[in-house]
Formats: structure tokens, sequence, C-alpha cells
């Protein structure tokens, strides 16, 4: 029989992998991660938005038990997603700030895909993140200009 697993890997640590039943996102706050933030807490917002493997999961609905691939907050992206930090300051894409790691996983998933995308569908692959503050037009502008540089952009939406 398989032994319990002790440890999850996260940002290129170890951490603790929590009591039975626990959430992706109990496991990494319990483990000093504020990277992901807790809103809802009920997958309905996008702010605790991480990547397990190359897929963006909601942490706050993700039984930390079944998680058995690398996990990366936004404070684990590095120069990875520098492109778009920069983009999302260019753009003045945050206000309070609070759903921007979030937004910047979910934007680094969507651009992994490498599919070519418009605007649009950039706006759809986004929709399930929620901001109070931008009105969005300023992130989707951020997300459109790292596309283009990344080169997976298409000017005319389908
Ligand atoms: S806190 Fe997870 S979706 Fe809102
Ligand atoms: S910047 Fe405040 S919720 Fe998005």
């Amino acid at each position: 029989m398989a032994e319990p697993r002790t440890g999850l890997r996260v940002d290129g640590d170890v951490v603790p992998a929590g009591a039975p039943g626990a959430t992706l996102l109990d496991v990494l706050r319990a483990s000093g991660n504020f990277a992901a933030k807790g809103a809802c807490r009920r997958g309905e917002c996008g702010a605790c938005t991480v990547l397990v493997g190359d897929r963006a999961v909601l942490a706050c609905t993700t039984l930390a038990a079944l998680v058995t691939d690398e996990v990366t907050t936004a404070a684990g992206l590095g120069d990875d997603a520098a492109d778009l930090r920069a983009a999302f300051a260019d753009h003045a894409a945050f206000q309070c700030g609070f759903c921007t790691p979030g937004q910047v996983v979910r934007a680094e998933a969507v651009l992994r895909e490498r599919v070519e995308r418009g605007r649009d569908e950039i706006v759809r692959a986004m929709s399930g993140n929620v901001c109070r503050c931008t009105g969005y037009r300023q992130i989707v502008d951020a997300v459109c200009a790292v596309a283009q540089s990344r080169q997976c952009f298409r000017k005319v939406s389908s």
C-alpha cells in the first residue's frame, strides 16, 4: 500500500501536505506562501489561481491530497512571467492588487498553451478571474501585449 504523501512541491520547495481534506489553498497559506489569495473560497473569483504542472487550477477547490505535480504560485513564476509582470505595470492593470497574482498565473497558463488567440478569445480565457477595480480593459491590454510579444496573438478575433 502506498505511503501517505507528507509533502507537496511548491515553488521549488517541499511543504507539508496538510491534514486529510485540506485544500491546496489551506496548505499553501499554512506553509507561509501567501501569493495565492483567498477571496470567495468557493471557486468563483480566481484569486487563488495557481499552476499545477502547466495547468491553472483554483487552489480553494482543489484537494491538496490529489496534487502530485509541482505547484507554482505567482511568487514562483520567476523570470518566466517577467514580461507579464512588466506588462501589468505598464498597462496599469491593477489597483488594489488583490486579484493580480491570480490574474498573472491565469495569463501565464493561457499563454503557455501557445494557441494563437485574438483579443476576444483572451477575454474569454481570462474570464474566470474577477477584478473589482480595473474594469478589465487594462488587464486584457496587458495580456494581449504579451501574447503579441510571445507570438501567439491574432489581430482579428474569431
Ligand atoms: S478564492 Fe478560490 S476561486 Fe475565489
Ligand atoms: S486590482 Fe483590485 S480586485 Fe483587481
